[in-house]
């Protein structure tokens, strides 16, 4: 009998579904498949997941030796902690000898992981030191050659990055340009910046791309989806003019995307509506003077790190009245299939700030980008029926999606040859180079080709 599939190579039908895309994305077309398809999605975790820096929490959440939280890269469930000696590490949570998760918590301190099966003992840095009657059952086996799994690990400000390729870059060089904006926002203070509460997590039945491609730079929503939101005074700036600003290809795939404003605001606080007292903690003599000159007018920045880490600053007004409190969001869009994530996000704040401040900051993230935020409620509801859409039969065959905007002259958006500090810009914000930009890298790393 003729036997299709093993004829059929690996993935046939996502590489030509990613070839035909790298041909119509030139056209700014993009077919909705992608935004929903098992075997697309099985070679992502292979050649995405597998390959690239993924941010999975900061240094904050494990300030002791001992400590440690459970994070994800793709689908493994990693441990993240401080070992004895103060080193972070991010170790595969499962027992050599079956493959049986040896961290039963989501968090806390231990000096050694226990597997629940057999017995095997870890130490926090990994090592494997023992398991029950060593002698009648393992005396021969040289326990150095047997510790958990560990990822590469690196940190930026606190910010804690795996990696599970030994070929991939270090994280500063495949940062590249998104490192300056990270710095810019990140560095601010000498004390760093702490996460507030826990992380909150919650499961959007979407495709982690639709997400990464939002937080790329999609501020063309703002203006329609996110109106009601601006109506009711969410925040201290104007809708329209909060437009204005750079969108910016920052290398390997990231993107940023930064509000500049100049125009008189109804409140004027700069540097990202911090209030003069915290402003006056901030290292500004240690970074860049063009950025931060540049910076002083913004009032939101964010921005995707290739392939599912995001991060935003935006302020909120909390009521009529008070002053504006701003809020930083750190998110992991992680994938749990073709048509679902489970968002990661973390609220950080600078340390260097009354306590009363960091709940504030808390309060303004949580009303709007949080399960219960009305920003992410919107995006939610639309990140849904796209994944639903590119499931259908007809739509997945047929619907091409058009990301041409700034294309051509097709709007108003051009490069912004001026642009002082790293990256290539397009001002203003209705573009849509930076989501294009993703998918190109996203095209490249899938075929092999980055
Ligand atoms: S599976 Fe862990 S000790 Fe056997
Ligand atoms: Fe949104």
């Amino acid at each position: 009998m003729h036997n299709d599939t093993a004829a059929t190579p690996k993935y046939s039908r996502a590489i030509s579904l990613l070839k035909e895309m790298r041909e119509s994305l030139k056209e700014g077309i993009i077919p909705v498949g992608i935004f929903n398809d098992r075997e697309l999605y099985e070679m992502e975790i292979e050649k995405i997941f597998t390959r690239k820096w993924i941010f999975v929490g900061h240094e904050s959440e494990i300030p002791s030796p001992g400590d440690y939280v459970l994070r994800y890269i793709g689908e493994d469930p990693f441990i993240v902690n401080r070992d004895e000696s103060g080193e972070i590490r991010v170790m595969l949570d499962a027992c050599v000898h079956r493959g049986v998760r040896v961290c039963r918590a989501e968090k806390g301190n231990a000096s050694h992981f226990r597997c629940p099966y057999h017995g095997f003992i870890y130490k926090n840095n990994g090592d494997l030191i023992g398991m029950p009657a060593q002698q009648h059952a393992y005396n021969g086996l040289n326990k150095k050659e047997w510790g958990l799994l560990e990822a590469r690990c690196d940190t930026l400000h606190g910010l804690i990055f795996a990696c599970l390729d030994n070929d991939t870059p270090p994280l500063e060089e495949y940062l590249a340009d998104s490192k300056y904006y990270l710095d810019l926002l990140f560095g601010l203070q000498d004390e760093g910046l702490e996460v507030i509460g826990e992380p909150q997590r919650w499961i959007v039945k979407a495709n982690w791309k639709v997400a990464a491609e939002n937080f790329s730079g999609d501020a063309y929503h703002l203006i329609f989806l996110h109106h009601s939101a601006y109506e009711v005074g969410s925040t201290p700036f104007s809708m329209l003019g909060n437009m204005n600003g750079e969108q910016i290809l920052a290398g390997n795939g990231h993107c940023v995307d930064i509000s500049l404003d100049k125009t008189p605001q109804p409140v004027d606080m700069p540097y990202w509506n911090f209030p003069q007292e915290i402003v006056d903690t901030f290292r500004l003599d240690r970074l860049d003077p063009k950025g931060l000159e540049i910076v002083r007018d913004s009032k939101e920045m964010l921005g995707n790190i290739f392939p599912n880490s995001s991060f935003l600053l935006m302020t909120v007004t909390p009521e009529k009245d008070l002053p504006p409190v701003p809020f930083i969001s750190m998110r992991q869009w992680r994938p749990k299939g073709p048509d679902e994530i489970e968002i990661w996000n973390w609220f950080l704040m600078f340390k260097n700030t009354p306590q009363s401040f960091k709940e504030a900051s808390y309060r303004a993230g949580s009303t709007t980008f949080s399960l219960s935020g009305i920003f992410e409620m919107d995006d939610s509801m639309t990140w849904e029926t796209i994944t639903q859409t590119a499931g259908n039969r007809f739509a997945r065959e047929n619907l091409k999606l058009n990301f041409q905007m700034g294309m051509n002259g097709m709007g108003k958006a051009k490069r912004d040859e001026e642009w002082p500090l790293p990256g290539i810009a397009y001002y203003p914000r209705y573009g849509e180079g930076n989501q294009r930009y993703f998918y190109e890298s996203y095209v490249q790393t899938m075929l092999g080709e980055d």
